[in-house]
């Protein structure tokens, strides 16, 4: 790796690889995986049920720490972190969007919002996140603004249509201003419509700077990434970007 990519890499994965330990022999998750994502990219993660798209995410994410290999995240060795360093390391750098939307029903949306800022460490590295902490009821009403949900900030989540709780879901990913959003099917459980907005709004972030990874299987979330990493029996098969021209023509 040169100096130069090795400032702008955010996530770097080697020669990865995972088998679960109810897995029969040579059944291997993913395999010999290497990859790497620079800060403010958008990539899509594609391919079959199966080929490794969901382990590939989690083990970036944190969530899952049983591997072969190296992964780096903010320069950082998940291998080498214990599970505090790594739950707080999704707390602050890492939004998580899931398919199901993952929200407390019995919390309102606003507290679902600020959830993170309850389970934040005692102390913050980020200068950004200290800032935030100190008024977590302020931040969560902004972003829940910037997704156009400020009227529905004391309902609870069963009151919202699918497309609003992934508004919320997204809101909560970005609480703290992680640089990195990982979303597991972020379209998957919404109409073509809803989902179309849950894109843009994506874009739209991405924009904005944040890197953002999601597992797809629909083309056009795909083509509004410019950049699709494909899996097949756990191995990356295809790593391509899209031309501008056809990103284009996927958003007019
Ligand atoms: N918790 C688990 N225990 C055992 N095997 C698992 C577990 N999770 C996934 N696997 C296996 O690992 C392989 C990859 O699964 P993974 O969930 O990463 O696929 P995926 O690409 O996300 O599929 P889908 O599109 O259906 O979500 C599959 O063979 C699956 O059966
Ligand atoms: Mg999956």
């Amino acid at each position: 790796m040169s100096d130069v990519q090795a400032k702008t890499a955010l996530i770097t994965v080697e020669k990865l690889s995972k088998k679960y330990s109810t897995a029969v022999q040579n059944e291997w998750a993913l395999s010999d995986v290497s990859l790497q994502i620079n800060r403010g990219e958008m990539v899509a993660i594609r391919g079959t049920s199966g080929s490794g798209k969901t382990t590939l995410l989690n083990i970036i994410g944190g969530l899952d720490h049983q591997f072969e290999g190296e992964v780096h995240i903010n320069g950082k060795s998940r291998s080498q972190q214990d599970e505090r360093a790594r739950s707080w390391a999704r707390n602050q750098e890492i939004g998580f969007v899931f398919q199901h939307f993952s929200l407390l029903d019995h919390l309102t949306v606003l507290d679902n919002v600020m959830l993170p800022a309850t389970l934040a460490p005692p102390k913050l590295e980020r200068k950004r996140a200290q800032e935030i902490i100190k008024e977590p009821q302020k931040r969560a009403l902004e972003l829940l603004a910037r997704v156009g949900l400020s009227d529905k900030s004391l309902v609870t989540p069963n009151e919202l249509s699918g497309g609003q709780k992934q508004r919320v879901a997204i809101a909560r990913a970005l609480f703290f201003e992680p640089p990195l959003l990982l979303c597991d099917e972020p379209t998957g459980s919404l109409d073509s419509k809803t989902g179309q907005q849950i894109i843009e709004l994506f874009q739209e972030l991405h924009a904005e700077g944040y890197t953002v990874v999601m597992i797809t299987h629909e083309d056009r979330v795909s083509l509004a990434a410019r950049r699709v990493i494909e899996l097949e029996d756990g191995k990356v098969i295809n790593d391509y970007h899209h031309d501008l021209e056809s990103k284009g023509g996927v958003q007019s």
